[in-house]
């Protein structure tokens, strides 16, 4: 018998290994529901009573932490929504419901006179090595209401985090979108602040714009690699069953010497990751070339239920941080390891309560790892217990995080306990010449385990 074993990697070794390896994150911050800081207790009630804030209808989906400060995004999927970009100062937050203050401030979430809000619905935001905070506005209200509103075109909007003022605003080119595209993730490749570039994920329409900021202008970027493979579109969460059709997804840059970086890039709907080097994209004409196909390069499969969401990648490290959807869990990789193989996909947490819907990941400046779960599927399709604690922040030294994975450290075969695996359980030569890395097709599950064993604790 036969088992489709490159596969099930994924999610055997973080299956089997869940005794042997501690959660690595800690709950930083958690809520049962967000609450805001309106400035008195009148226009608290006030903002209720008229409707524009609906307390159950904020859910807490991007995070970036900057310094002292942990910003969330709170997207308008439904009517409600007090302020959609929002933040706390972590240096006097309590663990428990911390209160959010709005970003940069209130008006910024206010139509006044019938004209758009100046930020309408961001999904995620990213906080730049150069004090920018770059802020990728949907520009809808209401995705789950009956008619959603459309108050603006998808619009980048970068704000200056040493006084909150907004930078530049750059509406997405009508032309660079369809009536399927929705951007929900951002990469910004920040090496150099003046010729900085943005990597904008259209999830529905997929492709990759490239915004430069030293030329204000931005390119479209297509590729097969950005697509869905349709059966990984099935998914059931907290026991919720539901199908999902988002591609390009996750995008984290490790840079490069050469000055350019390699982008590791996902579809949500997918199992796969890919690499592409920024040489490529950065400049309009190559990006843009179809004969640029074999620049995408194919990095390998985790295997059925590892969809992923959003990734992020420690430059310290080379390792990259990517939530499980499908798994309640986060995994790490070792970008710097040969392959992306069974043998260097890590285990950084898994828990079916606290980390149901793991919707963002961030490494700050610090060098801790912090993520962000919200239940997302019972907002969407059933609705959340608000006695519960719904959503929690998690955090952790990206030294903690991977310790004792297999991305602590530089994976290394030792050949002699490899022979004596091989004896143990009967690998034969020939097939281990035929493949000079290792193959486990045809192998015995139970092997496999012995595999990944030493492979992941022999050290
Ligand atoms: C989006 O851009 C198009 C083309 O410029 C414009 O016609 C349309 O009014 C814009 N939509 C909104 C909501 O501003
Ligand atoms: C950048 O481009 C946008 C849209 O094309 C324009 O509205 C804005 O003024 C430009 N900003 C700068 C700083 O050039
Ligand atoms: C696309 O790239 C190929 C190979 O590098 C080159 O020969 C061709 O001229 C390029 N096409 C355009 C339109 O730049
Ligand atoms: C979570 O997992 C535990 C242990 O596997 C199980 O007993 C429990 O029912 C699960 N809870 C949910 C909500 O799935
Ligand atoms: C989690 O918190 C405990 C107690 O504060 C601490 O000892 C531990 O080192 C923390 N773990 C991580 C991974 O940060």
């Amino acid at each position: 018998m036969s088992f489709p074993i490159n596969c099930l990697h994924l999610l055997i070794a973080i299956m089997i290994f869940a005794p042997l390896t501690a959660n690595k994150l800690n709950i930083s911050y958690q809520w049962k529901i967000l609450d805001f800081d309106f400035g008195s207790v009148e226009k608290r009630q006030a903002a209720i009573q008229e409707k524009s804030f609906v307390p159950e209808n904020n859910l807490p989906l991007g995070l970036e932490v900057y310094k002292t400060r942990i910003f969330v995004t709170v997207p308008r999927w439904k009517f409600g929504v007090a302020a959609s970009l929002a933040y706390f100062d972590r240096t006097n937050a309590q663990m428990e419901s911390p209160i959010l203050k709005p970003y940069p401030n209130w008006d910024a979430h206010r139509s006044l006179g019938g004209e758009p809000p100046e930020i309408v619905s961001p999904f995620r935001i990213r906080a730049d090595q150069c004090g920018r905070l770059w802020v990728l506005d949907t520009g809808l209200e209401g995705l789950l209401e009956e008619i959603p509103r459309v108050y603006k075109n998808t619009t980048l909007m970068i704000y200056d985090l040493h006084n909150d003022q907004l930078l530049r605003s750059y509406e997405v080119p009508y032309d660079q979108t369809t009536e399927d595209s929705f951007f929900a993730n951002i990469a910004v490749e920040d090496e150099n602040c003046q010729d900085t570039y943005a990597y904008l994920g259209d999830l529905g329409a997929p492709a990759l714009l490239v915004y430069s900021w030293k030329q204000n202008r931005s390119w479209k970027v297509k590729h097969n690699f950005f697509h869905i493979k349709p059966l990984a579109g099935d998914m059931t969460v907290a026991g919720i069953n539901f199908q999902w059709t988002d591609g390009l997804f996750g995008l984290a840059l490790r840079p490069e010497k050469t000055g350019y970086s390699t982008l590791f890039f996902h579809p949500m709907t997918s199992f796969d990751e890919f690499s592409v080097n920024t040489k490529v994209l950065r400049d309009e004409a190559i990006a843009t070339n179809k004969s640029n196909y074999y620049e995408f390069k194919y990095l390998g499969s985790r295997g059925p239920k590892s969809q992923s969401g959003a990734s992020f990648l420690d430059k310290r490290t080379g390792v990259l941080f990517y939530a499980l959807v499908n798994l309640n869990a986060v995994a790490c990789w070792r970008t710097t390891n040969p392959g992306y193989s069974m043998e260097s996909q890590g285990r950084v947490y898994m828990n079916n309560v606290t980390m149901v819907f793991p919707n963002d990941v961030k490494v700050d400046n610090d060098g801790n790892v912090w993520v962000l779960s919200d239940r997302l599927p019972e907002f969407m399709y059933t609705s959340l217990d608000y006695s519960q604690v719904n959503f929690r922040i998690l955090s952790a030294k990206v030294s903690e995080a991977i310790k004792g994975t297999a991305c602590a450290s530089k994976l290394v075969k030792n050949p002699e306990i490899m022979q004596v695996i091989e004896n143990k359980i009967g690998v034969s030569k020939t097939q281990n010449k035929k493949n000079s890395a290792w193959n486990y097709n045809g192998l015995p599950i139970l092997s496999y385990v012995i595999l990944s064993a030493f492979a992941i604790f022999v050290r």
